[in-house]
């Protein structure tokens, strides 16, 4: 049974689900972009989604905070559970889903606000702390972010002034600030230069571990450098999931391993 579960999902035997999807369909009115998915998302690990382009990742990465909600004629199938519990149940509190479940988008969208002011949002929203509780988060966010040392003389400025890098670095601490278990990145570096991308990469690696993080990239060399599972889609279907290391030495699928080296994507 475990042996099968591992085969099915590429969950190793023992590890501690997180985010479990079971015969999970997606449709935009009739048509059907993901389709049956089965997997299981470690908790404290890095899971990349890779594919091309159209595959249904970010679809599917969207409906794990319900951000499909927004999406007109958009509607889904099967299970689809964080810590056993259904994300589409009736009666689920989307805004504590969404505080649980954290998003990064791949342009940053920093909002046009401070430094400090867009760290602090989420937290003030839900009210209750002082100014130094809220500094305190700020400090801490920042820091987690890699981003501290190089705003701490300028948190009073705008957002919009930093590089692109530093706005990604400032979209990943607004998203600690709220302190989610899950945090949902899609493509997080396209829109950046390598050197800000190798500083993202870097600190999915620090982050593991506490969180668990989902990461869409059609860079395949990420995935293998910042996962420590891959899930292959391909026209709506898992195709392959598993162990990064094994899906990118030996993969068992023909689709797979042609997508890995280049033959289409
Ligand atoms: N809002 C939408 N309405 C209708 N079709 C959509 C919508 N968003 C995405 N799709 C379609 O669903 C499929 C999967 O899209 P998407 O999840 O964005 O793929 P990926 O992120 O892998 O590039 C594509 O065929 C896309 O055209
Ligand atoms: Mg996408």
């Amino acid at each position: 049974m475990e042996d099968e579960k591992q085969k099915r999902y590429g969950a190793k035997t023992g590890e501690d689900t997180a985010i479990s999807a079971r015969n999970f369909s997606v449709y935009y009115g009739n048509f059907h972009a993901v389709k049956n998915v089965n997997m299981d998302f470690v908790r404290g690990k890095v899971t990349a989604i890779i594919g091309p382009s159209g595959c249904g990742k970010s679809t599917f990465l969207r409906c794990i905070n319900r951000m499909n909600d927004l999406v007109d004629g958009c509607r889904t199938e099967g299970s689809l559970q964080l810590d056993g519990i259904d994300i589409y149940h009736k009666r689920m509190d989307v805004a504590e889903l969404r505080r649980r479940i954290g998003m990064v988008f791949q342009r940053p969208n920093p909002f046009p606000k401070s430094i400090y002011e867009n760290v602090a949002y989420g937290p003030r929203l839900k009210g209750g702390l002082s100014k130094d509780e809220l500094d305190a988060i700020v400090e801490t966010s920042l820091k987690r972010a890699a981003l501290w040392d190089e705003v701490k003389d300028r948190l009073a400025s705008s957002a919009l002034g930093m590089s692109g890098g530093q706005q990604q670095r400032l979209c990943i601490a607004r998203a600690l600030a709220i302190k989610p278990e899950v945090l949902l990145m899609d493509e997080p570096c396209s829109a950046l230069d390598p050197k800000s991308t190798s500083r993202i990469e870097d600190l999915m690696g620090e982050l593991s571990g506490e969180y668990t993080i989902a990461v869409v990239t059609h860079n395949m060399q990420q995935a293998a450098r910042v996962s420590d599972f891959t899930a292959f889609f391909y026209e709506g279907n898992l195709v392959e999931y598993g162990a990064t290391d094994k899906l990118f030495t030996n993969p068992a699928h023909k689709a797979t391993n042609d997508y890995i080296t280049g033959r289409f994507g």
